[in-house]
């Protein structure tokens, strides 16, 4: 990890709490995302929501470790993950993944009353080399 890298630490982990003061963080993420594209809300057509919401919360809190704790268990999840969204499984392609980083952009932005330009950078570094940990396992 670099400097700059350890340096976004302590902002991203702040900017994290700060998103879940309002309790709408996730009700929120979702309802951009599936409004993004119709081959979004046809992916979750079955979906049971509450569940849904908790382990997407999970995964986000281990994606913030995978990034700045190397964290084993978090690497563990990121390929799990991985193999539940590949081709064979749930065929999530790429587009799907950039609408999820535009998606939990903006909610971050809507949540978090210090957002900045400089905090953006630093959420979509973290986020990025999770998504890559997970579309590595696409084929
Ligand atoms: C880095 C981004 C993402 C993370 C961290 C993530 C995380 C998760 C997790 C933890 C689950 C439940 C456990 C599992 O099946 O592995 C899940 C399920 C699911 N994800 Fe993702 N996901 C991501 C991106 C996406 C994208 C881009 C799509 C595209 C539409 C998507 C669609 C789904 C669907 C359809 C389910 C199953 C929902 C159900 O049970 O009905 N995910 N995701």
């Amino acid at each position: 990890m670099t400097a700059i890298a350890e340096d976004y630490r302590p902002k991203v982990e702040a900017s994290y709490r700060r998103c879940l003061l309002s309790g709408t963080f996730f009700d929120d993420f979702y309802q951009t995302f599936l409004a993004s594209s119709p081959l979004v809300a046809e992916k979750f057509r079955n979906t049971a929501w509450e569940k849904q919401k908790n382990l997407l919360r999970i995964a986000l809190r281990q994606m913030v470790d995978y990034y700045f704790a190397h964290d084993e268990a978090a690497a563990q999840t990121m390929a799990d993950i991985g193999d539940s969204h590949s081709k064979a499984m749930m065929n999530i392609t790429q587009e799907l993944y950039d609408l999820w980083l535009e998606s939990l952009m903006t909610t971050i932005a809507e949540h978090d009353s210090h957002y900045s330009d400089e905090l953006g950078k630093a959420w979509r570094e973290v986020m990025n080399h999770g998504i890559a940990a997970i579309t590595a396992r696409y084929e």
